[in-house]
């Protein structure tokens, strides 16, 4: 099966732009028309946060108009942008987004790797904080099916990545959630968003990762006093390829209109020199 992860799409309001340069909205159009050329089937597409830009009613009206284009199954997931009573307010068909005053918490079970979403969200801060209460379900969830390959989505990726001022938005509990992943081996990969650039890592015993941004990328400077910036470099998602014998391997797609693709090989079978 092929899990498509797109994230942090903010979507802003009709005719604005995000921080006065980013067309937030033909980004995401271009990355689903770059999805929908992709010439493998993809089962499934997880978006992992900020959806939206300012939590508004009206940029979840947009964002649902845009994904109406999508022919594939998709779960919505919250960022530090997002608003969990706008956002259900604007999916009720999405019952999988829950009830009031709760994190937006759910697992999908109905394909081969099991998946299990997460909230980070803190409403009003940049930071990320799972909870005691949805460690404790974590845990529950895990220790019920401990032989079912399990992909973990959340926001805010639980390790450093030394771009100094993102880590200071980081996730406050990582320790807990750490001990949680590294006792089940099932986990074969944590999947995050937030940082808006591709970044692997060993954690917990296993695979942690994060996707590009459909939109705007924060800038790579490996500095703990970094400053906040970012570029408009090409955006991209990640194609996140399971089998059980094989586990997740990830690709990084880069939206755009590239050149080719040219043939390696002549009519005859011979290389092209
Ligand atoms: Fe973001």
């Amino acid at each position: 099966m092929i899990l498509a992860q797109l994230t942090d799409m903010h979507i802003k309001d009709k005719g604005l732009l995000a921080y006065q340069k980013v067309d937030t909205s033909a980004a995401l159009e271009a990355a689903l028309a770059h999805l929908e050329r992709q010439s493998c089937k993809i089962d499934v597409v997880l978006f992992t946060g900020d959806l939206v830009d300012s939590g508004r009613a009206s940029e979840y009206a947009r964002l649902r108009v845009h994904l109406e284009a999508l022919n594939t199954p998709f779960f919505l997931m919250p960022g530090n942008h997002d608003d969990r009573t706008a956002l259900r307010a604007a999916f009720p068909d999405h019952t999988y987004l829950g009830h009031e005053d709760e994190p937006v918490y759910y697992t999908i079970e109905q394909y081969p790797l099991r998946i299990i979403a997460l909230d980070s969200l803190m409403p009003g801060r940049g930071e990320g904080q799972l909870g005691t209460l949805q460690l404790n379900w974590l845990a529950e969830r895990l220790a019920e099916q401990p032989n079912r390959p399990t992909l973990v989505a959340v926001h805010h990726p639980p390790f450093p990545t030394f771009i100094g001022h993102m880590d200071r938005l980081g996730l406050t509990d990582s320790a807990t959630f750490e001990d949680i992943i590294t006792r089940h081996k099932q986990v074969e990969r944590v999947i995050s968003g937030h940082i808006h650039r591709p970044i692997f890592t060993r954690w917990a015993g296993g695979i942690a990762s994060t996707a590009p941004s459909t939109a705007h990328q924060v800038a790579l400077d490996l500095r703990a006093d970094a400053s906040s910036a970012f570029m408009l470099e090409p955006a991209g998602y990640q194609l996140h390829h399971f089998t059980r014998a094989t586990g997740v391997t990830t690709h990084t797609a880069l939206v755009g209109n590239w050149p080719g693709p040219f043939p390696f090989f002549d009519s005859e079978g011979r290389l092209i020199e």
